[in-house]
Order: structure tokens, then C-alpha cells, then sequence
């Protein structure tokens, strides 16, 4: 064994208690006292989760009803209650905290902003009255295509406000997939603004709103325009309107819309392994009580912090841990909109200290990328103010956390890694940071009233150590998705199917270690995991055939030390197989093609051309082939079934 695997077994073995000085300002100080709160929600699911429903979210109407499993796995929550949620984000602070600063923005320029409670409220209230006063009302589906301004956030509030169902799609996809997302949705509206800022360049949102209208979108009757870049745009007559003259005299005051606790807060859409995108369907009331107690349990989250999830608005995380979670605490949360990298690598430590950033989230593939600058870049910050550190959307491998740890944390923040999903609406599995120790690349511990489990094929646990097996959750949880918008069937095949309606698969594969800690594994279907955001190889896929030069494609993910996953394309040309100039032409030409059908994220890291692809006899295309030849393993499966062993050197790029 060489010194690097034993260093890294080493590594996972080494476990990280809190600090006492941590421990002792905590809201759960113990490993007693986070064993407490999961034994009481094992005794009584339901009483642990409404009595948390009572106490921490302020209701117009009580409810009665706690869980109504009678359309299982339709799970409903609280049903017979009604809120609303930017009541819960926004009013019930103004009285204790109304000039306390809600949100510190920065832009990538340098420009920065502090809205209070108070002024969130009024900037709330007027863009809701917009929206109402251009026809949008409870039910109606808003699409918003945005940058990660403090408007994106005052409009997600506003939409919650009148029981409008926002459906953000980030700002990196295409107009194609943003046609089809706000087709899916049938939506009313969009709201989007001139553009907005990325490593110096304005990215042109209004322009690909228009290119997707052009194509379709024919329930869209209004387009809210925020002025952010400052560039020119066309605007429609009778059809696009700037916000600013939408909110033009309108009341500071709007008395919000007490929503059932059903009631749908938003969809999101999420990447699947087969078809189009998934429209993930979330609650109001047990939705928000999962982004109000996570940020208690996971965050610690305190009067005087100052939070910083580094998440667009365009994911879950940008829902759960800027819009929503945080605000319903009472909590002050950074925004910055732009690149880490502008002016230089040191910009997340800068902000950090200019802002006294106190809790910091971000994505292992951010660490990653940022590590790779050296230490003097965040060394030359004063990152004091740090007292937790969060990880979320892929396992974090070792090294990453120790650089965290001690570059960034100073081995003073416990580090937080979270796992949960789109679907899942908040964070499930994760240290409760005063009273669990970490362990680096886990994400630890299920959170109270979550019944985490890994079971085997016939849905019986496994305890074994060293036995992976698949994620479920056994018992509906409050802020678990709805539906799948529009595709009952999908919801039910995608998450229920596998066993049965009994527990709900999440799509990982994981161990538990002897200390009952969980290690995430992958992914059991095909869906790569690139940068931390989910994408279906499938759609990919479908986006390289839709080329006229292309007759069939297949995408595997490789392992890549900064992006989590590289997208690897195999890919079979009409015609001749391209060679040569041509093939390194074809190559830029698809790269190019996919970021334009789906986003530059999707964009193939590698493209090989082949005669054929390799395939079953049943015609199946053999992906662990593919992966294997995309890591560059020596080739120990069956390829008999293949006409020509020629094609698997053609896919090695050695033929
Ligand atoms: C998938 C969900 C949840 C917001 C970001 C991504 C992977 C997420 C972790 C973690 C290992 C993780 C899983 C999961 N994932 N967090 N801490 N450790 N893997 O949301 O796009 O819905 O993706 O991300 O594979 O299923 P998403």
C-alpha cells in the first residue's frame, strides 16, 4: 500500500469533536441533548413534527390535522391550517427586529446594499401589489429567470405573499430550457431583468427570455424587466414591463394571502435520468418548517449572524438557505452576485471579512477550485469572524475538508457537510455542529424526525460497516416534495415504485459506518453530479443527437478533482466517422451546441466519435464499459457481445 491510500484511510478514521468554546454557545450543546430530540420524534413522529409546526411558524388558522397519509405517498402536512409563508419571513420580525439589516448585498463591482426587515417589507409589499395589479394571483405559475440580486428575493417573497408559485430556472440555462420549463409549468409571467454580471461579462437574460418567448410560451401575458446591467433591451409593448414602473405608486402595504399549508410555495425542476426535467412541487407550511429548523439545528443560527450560502436562487439550496430559512429566523443573510474569482481568488475570503461573515456555505466543487490558489490568498484576510462552515451538493473529499478546516476554519468551525436533495426541501442528513463530532467526507447523522436508513434490494436494512446499499427515507418528513408537477406517474415511479410505496428512494447509494455515520456513495441512476448540480446523462444525450450531424450519443461521467464529475460524450456521426481537422472542428461545434440547447454547465468535457457505440445484446448501451473507458481503466468487462473489438480502441482514442 503506498503512503497516499494509507494517509487517506488514516484521514476518514480521524474524527473532529466541537470545540468546547462552540459547544457552549449552542443551541443543542451535547450529543445527549441532539439524542433526546431524535428519540422524542422516534416515539411520536407526527407529535414531535406539529409541535415544532406550532411553536416555530405563526398560523392564521391552527391546524388540526397533523399528517394525512390517506393518498399516500401523497403525504399531506398540517392540512386544515393556514399561513402564509412571507407573513413568517418578513412581518412577524417588524415589531423585535424591523430595522435589524435582512440582507447585505454586494455586487461583483463592489456596489453594496443593506435592506432592513423594515425596507423588505415595503420592497415586498409594492412588488406583490404589482404583480397583482398585471392579473397574477394565488395559483398562478411565475417563472423567474434572474440574477442573484436582493429583487430575486424580494420577488420570491412577494410571490409567496399573494399564493403565487414561483418556479426559478438559474441563469446559466438556455432559452431552450427555459422554454420548456416555463411550458411545463404553463406559466403566467416571468420576471427577469436586463442582465446581469459574471466575471465582468453581462449575461443577456433578457435577450434569452426573448429568444424562448419567440419559440413558444404561449400562456406567458406579462415580463417583469428589473434594470441591473444597464444594457440596452427591446421591450414589447403591452407585454414586457419594467419593475420599476410596475411598482410606480403602488401601496407599501398588502395584506398577505393565507394560504392552505398545502398549498404549493413553488416548483423546481431537477435534472431526471430519463425525458425532460422534473417539475419538483413543494409545500408552504411544511416546507418553510423544514428551512426554519434546519437552519436552528445544522446553522445554529443566532441573533447576531451573519449568514452566507454562497447558492444561486436558480437551486433548492438558494430557496431553502437564502429565501426562506434564513429570513424565517429573523436572520441576517449575505448576497453577492458574481464570479470568486473577480477581482482574483481571494473575493469569498474578502467578503468574509468586509461583512464579518459569521457562517459560510458553499459547494465542495467552490473549496476545491479555490484550494488550488494556495493558502497565502485566504491567509492574507482576516477571517476571524467564521464560526461554522458548511459543505452541500456532493461528498467532500478529504483533503478538500482538512484545507477547509484548517485554512479557512483555523480548526476553530466545526464543518457542517449536509446532504439532501431538491426533493427533499431542506437539509436530512447532517451534524448537528455543538454536539456531534464530524468526520471529513461525512455528512454524519440523520437530523431529528428524520428516519434515515440504507437498505438492499429487498428493502431490509443493512448494518454492515462496509456494505453500501441505497438511501430511503422510512417515514414521510413535512418538507418532502409534493408531486412531480403535471406527472403524478413519474412521482410515484421515480421515488415509490422500487419498494413499493413503503419508503422513498432518494437515488443514492451509501454506507453506514460502525458509528451509524453515513458516507454518501453516487448516484444509483444515470445523472452526473457536475459542480454539485445534478444533470441527466439522457438529456445531454438527447441534446447531441438533436445536432444534424449526429446519429446517436452516450454520456458517462469521470471523476474530476475540481468539478466532482467531467462529462465524457461518446458519439456516432451520420456519414462517415469524423477524423482528424474535421473531428476536432465537429468537437467545438457540439461543446458550442449543447451549451446552447442546455447551458454551458452541460457542456461535454470530452467528445469521441466511434463507428458504433458498444451495446448488449438486448441493445442496451453498456454505460460501466463506457465509464471504465472513460477513467482509463483496463477493460475487464464481458465485450464479447461487440462486433468489432476495433470499436473500443476507436472509444479509448487510440483507433
Ligand atoms: C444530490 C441532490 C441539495 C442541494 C444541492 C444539490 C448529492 C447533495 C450531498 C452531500 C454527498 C450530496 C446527492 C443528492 N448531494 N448533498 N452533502 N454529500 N452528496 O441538489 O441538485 O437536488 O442534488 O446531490 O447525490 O442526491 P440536487
Amino acid at each position: 500500500m503506498n503512503q497516499k491510500t494509507i494517509q487517506s484511510i488514516l484521514t476518514e478514521e480521524r474524527t473532529f469533536p466541537p470545540s468546547d468554546s462552540f459547544a457552549a454557545r449552542a443551541r443543542i450543546k451535547s450529543l445527549d441533548e441532539y439524542q433526546k430530540l431524535r428519540a422524542a420524534a422516534e416515539k411520536d413522529h407526527t407529535g414531535f413534527w406539529a409541535d415544532l409546526a406550532r411553536n416555530e411558524l405563526d398560523w392564521h388558522t391552527p391546524f388540526n390535522t397533523i399528517l394525512d397519509d390517506s393518498k399516500a405517498p401523497h403525504f399531506q402536512w398540517f392540512t386544515d391550517g393556514k399561513l402564509n409563508v412571507s407573513y413568517n419571513c418578513i412581518d412577524r420580525h417588524l415589531e423585535s427586529r424591523g430595522d435589524k439589516t435582512a440582507i447585505i448585498f454586494e455586487g461583483e463591482n463592489g456596489d453594496t446594499r443593506h435592506i432592513s426587515f423594515r425596507e423588505l417589507h415595503g420592497e415586498v409589499c409594492t412588488f406583490a401589489n404589482a404583480l397583482k395589479a398585471n392579473g397574477i394571483g394565488k395559483g398562478d405559475r411565475v417563472v423567474f429567470y434572474m440574477p442573484m440580486v436582493p429583487e430575486a428575493v424580494v420577488a420570491m417573497q412577494a410571490c409567496a405573499r399573494i399564493g403565487a408559485i414561483h418556479s426559478i430556472v438559474f441563469g446559466g440555462f438556455s432559452a431552450e430550457s427555459l422554454k420548456d420549463r416555463i411550458e411545463d409549468a404553463n406559466a403566467k409571467a416571468i420576471i427577469t431583468a436586463d442582465g446581469g454580471t459574471r466575471g465582468g461579462k453581462v449575461i443577456e437574460l433578457k435577450a434569452a427570455c426573448d429568444a424562448a418567448l419567440d419559440k413558444g410560451c404561449a400562456s406567458i401575458e406579462k415580463v417583469f424587466v428589473l434594470k441591473r446591467a444597464g444594457n440596452n433591451v427591446p421591450m414589447k409593448q403591452g407585454r414586457d414591463i419594467w419593475w420599476s414602473d410596475a411598482v410606480d405608486g403602488m401601496s407599501q402595504d398588502c395584506e398577505p394571502e393565507w394560504v392552505e399549508s398545502e398549498h404549493p410555495l413553488f416548483l423546481l425542476y431537477t435534472s431526471g435520468s430519463t425525458g425532460k426535467p422534473k417539475g419538483i412541487q413543494h409545500s408552504s407550511a411544511g416546507y418553510l418548517l423544514g428551512a426554519t429548523m434546519t437552519m436552528q439545528w445544522v446553522f445554529d443560527i443566532n441573533e447576531d449572524d451573519i449568514f452566507w450560502c454562497t447558492a444561486d436562487v436558480g437551486w433548492v439550496t438558494g430557496h431553502s438557505y437564502v429565501a426562506y430559512g434564513p429570513l424565517s429566523n429573523g436572520a441576517t443573510i449575505l448576497m453577492y452576485e458574481g464570479a470568486p474569482t473577480v477581482p482574483d481568488a481571494g473575493r469569498f475570503w474578502k467578503i468574509c471579512q468586509d461583512h464579518k461573515v459569521t457562517i459560510f456555505y458553499t459547494a465542495p466543487t467552490a473549496i476545491r477550485a479555490l484550494m488550488r490558489f494556495g493558502d497565502d490568498v485566504p491567509n492574507h484576510y482576516d477571517l476571524s469572524s467564521l464560526r461554522l462552515l458548511g459543505t452541500v451538493g456532493e461528498p467532500i473529499n478529504p483533503e478538500a475538508w482538512m484545507w477547509y478546516h484548517k485554512t479557512i476554519g483555523k480548526e476553530q468551525c466545526p464543518i457542517v457537510d449536509t446532504w439532501w436533495q431538491t426533493e427533499t426541501g431542506s437539509i436530512m442528513i447532517a451534524p448537528v455542529p455543538g454536539a456531534v463530532d464530524t468526520k471529513p467526507g461525512s455528512c454524519t447523522l440523520p437530523l431529528p424526525g428524520i428516519a434515515a436508513d440504507i437498505v438492499n434490494e429487498n428493502g431490509d436494512s443493512i448494518d454492515d460497516p462496509q456494505q453500501g446499499g441505497y438511501l430511503v427515507i422510512r417515514k414521510p418528513w413535512p418538507f418532502m416534495l409534493r408531486t412531480i408537477w403535471g406527472d403524478e406517474q413519474r412521482y410515484y415511479d421515480t421515488y415509490w415504485a422500487r419498494f413499493k410505496g413503503k419508503y422513498y428512494l432518494a437515488g443514492d447509494s451509501a454506507r453506514k459506518d460502525k458509528d451509524g455515520y453515513f458516507w454518501i456513495m453516487g448516484r444509483i441512476d444515470d445523472v452526473l453530479n457536475v459542480a454539485g448540480h445534478r444533470l441527466g446523462t439522457m438529456e445531454i444525450e438527447s441534446a447531441l443527437v438533436s445536432h444534424e450531424r449526429i446519429a446517436e450519443a452516450a454520456v458517462v461521467g469521470r471523476p474530476d478533482d475540481i468539478k466532482g464529475e467531467a462529462i465524457c460524450a461518446y458519439v456516432v456521426a451520420r456519414g462517415e466517422r469524423p477524423l482528424g481537422d474535421d473531428a476536432d472542428a465537429l468537437v467545438q461545434e457540439l461543446r458550442a451546441w449543447v451549451a446552447k440547447e442546455i447551458g454551458p454547465i452541460a457542456k461535454p468535457d470530452s467528445i469521441v466519435f466511434a463507428e458504433t457505440l458498444p451495446k448488449t445484446r438486448s441493445g442496451k448501451i453498456m454505460r460501466r464499459l463506457l465509464r471504465a473507458i472513460a477513467k482509463g481503466e483496463e477493460i475487464t468487462q464481458d465485450i464479447s457481445t461487440l462486433e468489432s473489438t476495433d470499436i473500443v480502441k476507436q472509444l479509448q482514442g487510440k483507433a
